[in-house]
């Protein structure tokens, strides 16, 4: 055991983004649940996935939030819950599966470890997260939201429309609880939707 009181030999990955609805693979549980401490924003550039170095998208980062407390965001509130999902890799494929997330994701996100409390009431655990922090070159910060929306919209990248990536999100947060509803992510995904009925 460390000192989170779980075995040592566990890997646990937490997804708040694309990871809730696109798993891992090799994983053998997944845990719906949130981290507290942090704030989800599109505040992350995408080149490789839902925009290009030409025309990058905008994908979800975490920040801290007293940082974010700092700054002078739109949005003025946030939820105090970060909810998304836990997996549990297992332990022969867990260097597979970091070079398999390096490859999907890490345009600008570093690795971090973070407490995560499982909506089931039990044990909260060690995760690690893929977060883009404010010093990475990718690293976008506050948009104004009918600029954001826009610029989602109308991005897409290798992994297809940048909405899509947004619309799936919501719709996921919307299904993994009836507490996890982030208002940042349904604000933009309405207006979203406003545009495409508009088109
Ligand atoms: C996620 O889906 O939680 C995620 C995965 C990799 C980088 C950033 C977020």
């Amino acid at each position: 055991m460390d000192d989170s009181d779980q075995p040592v030999s566990e890997f646990w990955l937490y997804g708040y983004g694309s990871l809730i609805w696109k798993p891992p693979p090799h994983f053998d549980r997944r845990i719906p649940g949130y981290v507290t401490g942090y704030v989800r924003r599109f505040w992350q550039a995408s080149e490789d996935h839902r925009g290009t170095p030409e025309a990058p998208g905008r994908v979800v980062t975490l920040i801290e939030r007293p940082y974010w407390e700092s700054l002078d965001d739109t949005y003025h509130s946030a939820p105090s819950k970060v909810w998304g999902v836990a997996y549990r890799i297992l332990p022969e494929r867990v260097a597979e599966v970091k070079e398999y997330l390096d490859i999907r994701e890490i345009n600008g996100y570093s690795i971090h470890f973070t407490p995560f409390q499982p909506a089931d009431g039990s044990q909260a655990f060690k995760t690690l997260v893929y977060i883009g922090t404010p010093d990475n070159a990718q690293f976008v910060g506050p948009q104004e939201p009918d600029q954001l929306a826009r610029h989602i919209h109308a991005s897409k990248g290798p992994s297809g429309l940048n909405k899509d990536y947004l619309l799936g999100l919501d719709r996921a947060l919307d299904e993994l609880s009836t507490e996890s509803t982030d208002e940042h992510i349904t604000d933009l995904a309405n207006r979203v939707r406003a545009l495409d009925a508009s088109a």
